[in-house]
């Protein structure tokens, strides 16, 4: 026992639990079980081999010494957070109060330790991705959720306005994290009409208190309706625009240019040019990572300024977002010949099966050989680990472990 850890940091399980049924599952693979393993986090192809996108490792491979070695700014190349909002909202000027971050997670984090003080709490979607709960604990704060749609369902708006209103009165301030379009783990996004029932609540509440929208953009280049995504984002520079919420996204490199590695990401404000946001966001980075990687902020600089660069780019992302809506059409095709409701996948790497129980349901899938990510609401699903042909086995399984 090391006396020398503070009680208070005693009690963590030793592995990442998502990380740790993926070793579960890839351990029984090597013992020679037949296994369908769905608790992947990353893009694999039919071969179960990861996807690296082949115009990003082009790129990657020009970078010279001056774009790897030397420290990047603190708050990041401008050149690159620049680049970064503009592959999302092409006519910006520039990115605002902005600055390069460790992934969409350093992203978050920081967006915690400016917008929320110590023991408030983040409003955010009942399902979301897990790590937002350590992220938040981490940071000294705590999480209030409003539900996420189900499928053809609209927003609750009644919840989320009773969530806002709550968290204005306790806590005079908002902090929302929105993981739309293409959200984990539902693989669906909000409808246009949703979107605008919540910029209606955020403008309410923002009449009262001050409110800020980060929008967690892990998804966006795996999208079964590219023009969707389009509409989304043009919604949410309009409500940002207008400027009574702080509107801010977490970009991340790791799944758009499938650089999960290189930790490569960035928090922007792009319709807030206020210095004393930007000189936050500077002194954030200097106290927690002083800088970020070079090399992939020169890469996305590269990117921006190579057009046949940028042209793979996106036919690499549809072939890989049309691989995805086969693996997902084939999950419901399974699904309903089992009498199960369709998950309607939209965009990102995961679908959710909405069971009672999911610790069961997900401890009996394992006895089929059948792996999946239990969450409060139901079990995780990544169709970016899964082929098309393994969608009937996991169907089949899936139907006798919810109704034993
Ligand atoms: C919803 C969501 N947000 C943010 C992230 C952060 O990823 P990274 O820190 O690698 O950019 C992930 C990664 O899985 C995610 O699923």
């Amino acid at each position: 026992m090391t006396s020398q850890l503070l009680p208070t940091r005693r009690a963590f399980p030793a592995d990442d639990p998502i990380f740790a049924l993926n070793a579960e599952a890839m351990a029984r693979r090597a013992g020679g079980g037949s296994v369908l393993n769905a608790t992947v986090g990353a893009l694999l192809d039919d071969a179960g081999r990861l996807v690296v996108l082949d115009s990003v490792m082009a790129l990657w491979r020009e970078l010279t010494e001056s774009e790897v070695a030397p420290y990047a700014p603190i708050a990041g190349d401008p050149a690159f957070l620049k680049a970064l909002v503009q592959r999302h909202w092409p006519l910006l000027e520039g990115p605002g109060a902005a600055c390069a971050t460790p992934g969409g997670s350093g992203a978050l984090a920081l967006s915690l330790r400016n917008f929320l003080e110590p023991g408030q709490r983040v409003l955010t979607t009942a399902p979301h991705w897990g790590p937002y709960a350590t992220l938040a604990s981490e940071n000294g704060v705590g999480v209030r959720t409003a539900p996420w749609p189900a499928a053809g369902v609209p927003l609750d708006a009644e919840a989320w306005r009773t969530a806002l209103t709550e968290l204005a009165r306790t806590q005079g301030r908002i902090l929302v994290w929105l993981n739309d379009p293409c959200h984990n783990p539902t693989g669906r996004s909000l409808s246009r009409e949703d979107r605008t029932a919540l910029g209606d609540l955020l403008r309410e509440a923002a009449a009262a208190v001050p409110v800020t929208l980060l929008l967690d953009f892990a998804y966006l280049d795996y999208a079964r309706d590219p023009g969707a995504v389009a509409e989304a984002l043009k919604d949410y520079a309009a409500l940002g625009g207008e400027g009574q919420v702080l509107v801010g996204a977490a970009m991340s490199l790791s799944k758009s240019l499938t650089l999960y590695g290189a930790r490569g990401g960035a928090l922007a404000f792009p319709w807030c040019g206020d210095p004393a946001l930007q000189a936050a966001l500077t002194q954030s980075c200097r106290g927690t990572w002083s800088n970020c990687a070079r090399a992939p902020q020169a890469l996305v600089v590269r990117l921006a300024r190579e057009g046949k660069a940028q042209a793979r780019l996106a036919a690499e992302h549809r072939h890989w977002s049309d691989i995805l809506a086969m693996r997902a059409d084939a999950l419901d095709g399974a699904l309903a010949a089992e009498g199960l409701a369709p998950l309607r996948w939209e965009g990102g790497f995961f679908v959710l099966a909405s069971v009672s129980n999911p610790e069961a349901v997900c401890a009996r899938l394992k006895t089929e050989g059948v792996f999946t990510v239990p969450l409060p609401e139901g079990l995780r699903v990544g169709l970016c680990g899964m082929r098309a042909d393994e969608a009937s086995r996991f169907a089949a399984a899936l139907r006798k472990a919810s109704t034993l």
